[in-house]
Order: C-alpha cells, then sequence, then structure tokens
C-alpha cells in the first residue's frame, strides 16, 4: 500500500471513530466535519480503484518470451544460452550455474510457463510475475519444481546424468530439498520420458519413488502455469569445482547403494585380504569385442595370477538398475568398450580404475567427445587407466584421415592385442591391490552408511 493510501486509511478509521463518538453524543443534526468526511471516503474508493486497476496493468504487463531464442542459435550452450536467453545464472564459488525463482535476482518473481510444444521450442514460452498479480488464467503449482534443459535428450545414459547432476549439487546446498515434479525440454521443446536407467537413479536419489515428470495434459494450451518454487538448470555440470563434482557423485553413488539395498562394508576374504572385482562390462553390436571370449581369456589369465582377484563377466543390455549397482559396487577395475555403460563407472567405490577399448580411427575423426569417460572419471574420483585404440578395422575409401571415414569406424567392433592387454591388466591389477592393501591398514577404504542427504 503507498504511504498515501496508507494515510487515508488510517485518517478514515479516524474519521469513522470519531464518527461514532459523534452519533452516541446524539449529535443527530449535520455536523460542519461531515461533508470533509463524504470527501475523504470519495478518495478512499478512488485509491482502491487506483490499487485494483494497477494489479489489472501488472497482471497484463506479464510477457511471455520464446523459451528458445533463434538469434542466439549458433551460441545455444554458451553464456545466457539460447534457452530462456533474457535470463542470467546465479553461480556461489565453485558451485553450479542456475536460476531460481523466486530471489533476489528476479525481484521476487516467479516463473511462469506457456506451451506444450514437442517439436519447436520457440512456440513454448516464458514469462517472470509476481505471485500477487500472475497474469489472467494462470495456475499455480505449489511446491518445487525442477526445469531441466538437456541439449541430447534423457534417454542415453551419459546424456541424462548430465541433466541430472546439477540438481543433485544444488539440493546437497539447499536443505536436501527434493522436487514435487521435474518440466523437462530439448531445446524448449518438452519432453516427457527418462530413460529407465535414469528414472531409478532419479527416483533414488530424491526420495525413492520414480521423478514426477509434468506432462501438462490438463491445462490449456494458451494459459500460463506458473510455479511457486522453481529451479532452471541448462548448463549441467558445467562450472562446478572437482570437490562439488566429487560431493555431487557420492551422494548419487550412496542414493543408489542404499536403494538397491547393496552393502556399503568393506570387502575382505577370510584371510583378511582384498578382494578385487575385475569387471568385464560387454556391450553387443556397435564397438563390442570382436571376439570375446579371446578377450576374457585373457583378462580371467591375469586376475587368476592376483590373490583375492575375481573376474566377473556381464552385458550392460539386460541388467537392471540395481543389478548395475550391486556389479559397480563389487567393481575395482572396469573393462569395457566405449559407450553410454560406461556412465555406470560412478557408482563403483571411490578410486577404482577404469580401463577403456576403442575401434579404429575414433582418436583423429571423433572429436572431443570421445574424452567423456576420462572426464567422468577425474569428476566421479575414479582413475582413468587409459585406452586401447584398435590400429585395424573396417576399410575406408576415402583415406583414413577423411571426416567422411567416422560413417565407418562409428560402430566398428574391436578387435585384441593379447601382449598389450597382459601387460595392461598385470600394471592395473598391481596398482589397485597394493591401494587396496594400504587401505585395509589403513581401514580407510570407503564404507560410509549413511549419505550426505538423510
Ligand atoms: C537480496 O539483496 C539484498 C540487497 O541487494 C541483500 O541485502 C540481501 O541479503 C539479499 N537477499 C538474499 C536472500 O540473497
Ligand atoms: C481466460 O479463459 C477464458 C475461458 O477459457 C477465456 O475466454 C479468456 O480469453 C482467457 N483469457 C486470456 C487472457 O487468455
Ligand atoms: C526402475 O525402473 C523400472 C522401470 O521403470 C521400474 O519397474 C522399477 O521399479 C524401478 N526400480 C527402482 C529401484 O526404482
Ligand atoms: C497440449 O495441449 C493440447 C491442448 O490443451 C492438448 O490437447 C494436448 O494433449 C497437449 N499435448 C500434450 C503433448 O500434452
Ligand atoms: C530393500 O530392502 C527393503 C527392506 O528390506 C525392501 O522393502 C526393498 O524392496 C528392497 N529393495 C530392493 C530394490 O531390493
Ligand atoms: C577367438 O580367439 C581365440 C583365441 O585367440 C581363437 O582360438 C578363436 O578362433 C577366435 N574366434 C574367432 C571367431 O575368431
Ligand atoms: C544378456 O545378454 C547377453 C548378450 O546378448 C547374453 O549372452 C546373455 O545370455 C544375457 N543374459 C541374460 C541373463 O539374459
Ligand atoms: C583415494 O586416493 C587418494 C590418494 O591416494 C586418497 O587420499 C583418498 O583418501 C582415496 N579416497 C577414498 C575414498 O578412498
Ligand atoms: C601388441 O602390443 C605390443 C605391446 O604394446 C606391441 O609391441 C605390438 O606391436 C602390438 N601388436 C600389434 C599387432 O599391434
Ligand atoms: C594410508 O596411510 C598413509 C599414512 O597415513 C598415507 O600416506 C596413505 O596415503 C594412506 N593410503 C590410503 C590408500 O588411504
Amino acid at each position: 500500500m503507498s504511504p498515501f493510501c496508507l494515510s487515508i486509511f488510517l485518517l478514515t478509521i479516524f474519521v469513522a471513530l470519531f464518527t461514532l463518538f459523534q452519533i452516541q453524543s446524539l449529535h443527530t443534526t449535520t455536523s460542519p466535519s461531515f461533508s470533509p468526511l463524504i470527501h475523504r471516503w470519495q478518495k478512499l474508493t478512488t485509491c482502491n480503484q487506483e490499487i485494483k486497476s494497477l494489479s489489472e496493468k501488472l497482471k497484463e504487463s506479464v510477457t511471455f518470451l520464446p523459451l528458445k531464442d533463434l538469434r542466439y542459435q549458433d551460441k545455444a550452450l554458451q553464456g545466457h544460452t539460447w534457452f530462456m536467453s533474457s535470463m542470467y545464472d546465479t553461480q556461489e564459488e565453485g558451485g553450479v550455474q542456475y536460476q531460481q525463482f523466486p530471489s533476489n535476482s528476479s525481484n521476487f518473481r516467479i516463473l511462469c510457463l506457456k506451451g506444450n510444444d514437442t517439436h519447436d521450442g520457440s512456440w513454448n514460452s516464458y514469462a517472470l510475475a509476481w505471485p500477487e498479480t500472475l497474469p489472467s488464467n494462470a495456475t499455480l503449482m505449489k511446491g518445487l519444481t525442477f526445469v531441466s534443459y538437456n541439449h541430447y535428450n534423457y534417454d542415453n545414459i551419459w546424456h541424462g546424468l548430465s541433466a541430472i547432476v546439477p540438481f543433485v549439487a544444488w539440493h546437497i546446498r539447499n536443505g536436501c530439498e527434493n522436487p514435487n515434479r521435474w518440466v523437462l525440454y530439448h531445446w524448449g521443446e518438452l519432453r516427457f520420458q527418462m530413460g529407465a536407467w535414469l528414472r531409478n537413479l532419479t527416483g533414488a536419489t530424491f526420495g525413492g519413488e520414480e521423478p514426477n515428470v509434468e506432462r501438462f495434459e490438463w491445462a490449456n494450451k494458451n494459459d500460463p502455469i506458473c510455479f511457486e518454487k522453481a529451479v532452471v538448470m541448462r548448463h549441467n555440470e558445467g562450472g562446478m569445482s572437482r570437490e562439488r563434482r566429487i560431493e555431487t557423485y557420492d551422494l548419487l553413488r550412496c542414493k543408489a547403494r542404499v536403494s538397491c539395498n547393496v552393502s556399503l562394508l568393506q570387502r575382505v576374504n577370510e584371510k583378511g585380504l582384498p578382494l578385487i572385482g575385475m569387471t568385464l562390462f560387454m556391450r553387443t553390436g556397435p564397438r563390442s569385442f570382436k571376439n570375446e571370449s579371446a578377450v576374457i581369456g585373457i583378462f580371467e589369465k591375469e586376475c587368476a595370477k592376483v590373490e583375492g582377484c575375481k573376474l566377473m563377466v556381464a552385458y550392460s543390455n539386460n541388467l537392471t538398475f540395481c543389478e548395475q549397482v550391486k556389479l559397480m559396487g563389487m567393481t575395482d577395475i572396469l573393462v569395457s568398450p566405449h559407450g553410454a555403460q560406461l556412465t555406470n563407472m560412478f557408482l563403483m567405490d571411490r578410486n577404482s580404475s577404469v580401463m577403456e577399448f576403442f575401434p579404429k580411427g575414433w582418436l583423429k575423426l571423433a572429436g572431443v567427445g570421445q574424452f567423456v569417460y576420462h572426464w567422468i572419471a577425474s569428476w566421479s574420483g575414479m582413475r582413468h587407466q587409459g585406452a586401447w585404440r584398435d590400429p585395424t578395422g573396417d576399410h575406408c575409401p576415402f583415406g583414413e584421415d577423411d571426416r567422411r571415414c567416422m560413417s565407418f569406424y562409428k560402430g566398428g567392433k574391436i578387435g585384441f592385442n593379447e601382449t598389450y592387454f597382459s601387460e595392461w591388466a598385470r600394471n592395473v591389477l598391481t596398482e589397485v591391490k597394493t591401494r587396496k592393501l594400504e587401505e585395509v591398514k589403513n581401514n580407510s577404504a570407503a564404507s560410509t552408511s549413511s549419505c550426505a542427504c538423510g
């Protein structure tokens, strides 16, 4: 209420009391003070109308802008990005880049969204509004809403994980608050599904149930939907410090193990020697090993030479989420071709090892994306023990370094080099055994039984 309106209000109360007093005193004739009173009353009514008309104006001044801003098409992922491009992110030292509504930076306005287009994000739109003056026909959704921007998709486990990691980081630093719902976008287009693995991981992390992905089926196409509290992420883990990433993956691992009932105890044999799990995590189809039995044989042989070593062979395509969590909990050395299944590595104990395999041609032609499993190893506190790159493979008619060759190499299969694999396995096994012996001696192996968030 403005000072003017407030003074009118107080004056009115005073005048009302005074009038009552006058009536009580049986001054039934019109007192000289009565005509200014009418005057003030009229002024108050005008004031109310003024407020009403101002709030009408505020409601109507809520301006919706396209979620996908085509002006920034060539800088889709930089700075304010092309998604909600008029907004700037908040970032605390080493933390995630995020937007929160309402907040200081939004002038305590809340986020409203409009549209359910699944093909063109420039048809969906966003706006900020004060909770007291929401645009007309708006629906207010209570609780906390996570709004995710994903440049790729929510099915691939690597891209899906990248999208939820920043929310987990926010959750840790904000009293472990769980979302009531998720709104998923890809290029500003709505998405209604997470892949099964991601659904399970998200459910395990934020309260045990499957994440509630909003579909807006109930809403009229042109009506705004506003959110009591919303957190928006569009930069994945970009800008996070190593410690904050490790803290985030620690929570994901811990929550996944708790929800899958995986024991968190240190693993030693009857003699008190550490058990070493070596897992061959196989693919079928593209980037699988040409001769699996030969590869299995090589690692089996080296594993058998180390006391406490146990070799496991698994296929990523037919394990449930909890089977993967369990398997990774028993794995100290993950041996696997380049591919999304390697994303599971963060589910191993910290400091575990990864050995990666590529088909021919990838180093020169596959671009920077081929190093994602080096990155996630570093972010989640694992040791990437290097990669083997097959020197032989499919023939490309354009010459080995031609970019067109990637289509020949992309789905290539992976051979083996017995000498190289044996020596590599031996070295990694020795290193892991030394570390685990020391951990047993120090009694320092990761064996926490409760997670950072409840
Ligand atoms: C909001 O901003 C004001 C001044 O800019 C500052 O004093 C206050 O601490 C901020 N509040 C929060 C919650 O950040
Ligand atoms: C609000 O909804 C009513 C009824 O559906 C409709 O007639 C009206 O045009 C809507 N107002 C706005 C601003 O969309
Ligand atoms: C994992 O997802 C599948 C498929 O959505 C579901 O049936 C299963 O209950 C989930 N498991 C957990 C532990 O959430
Ligand atoms: C989008 O909104 C329209 C109109 O309300 C509705 O008929 C349709 O089912 C919605 N589409 C999706 C994908 O939810
Ligand atoms: C974990 O154990 C609890 C209680 O023993 C049980 O209710 C739950 O179904 C188990 N979950 C899984 C994924 O096995
Ligand atoms: C796979 O490798 C083993 C051992 O080197 C060899 O005996 C076998 O013939 C190979 N299998 C195929 C299909 O090439
Ligand atoms: C899993 O898939 C692999 C490869 O397709 C197959 O060899 C194996 O038998 C399957 N395992 C189960 C338990 O279905
Ligand atoms: C991982 O290794 C480093 C260096 O050896 C050690 O300081 C750290 O405690 C280990 N972390 C865990 C969780 O074992
Ligand atoms: C296999 O690896 C060994 C050891 O790194 C190397 O000397 C040899 O040239 C490799 N053989 C082939 C066929 O690439
Ligand atoms: C074990 O303790 C020693 C001495 O405190 C330390 O130097 C070493 O890094 C520790 N090793 C592990 C694996 O925690």
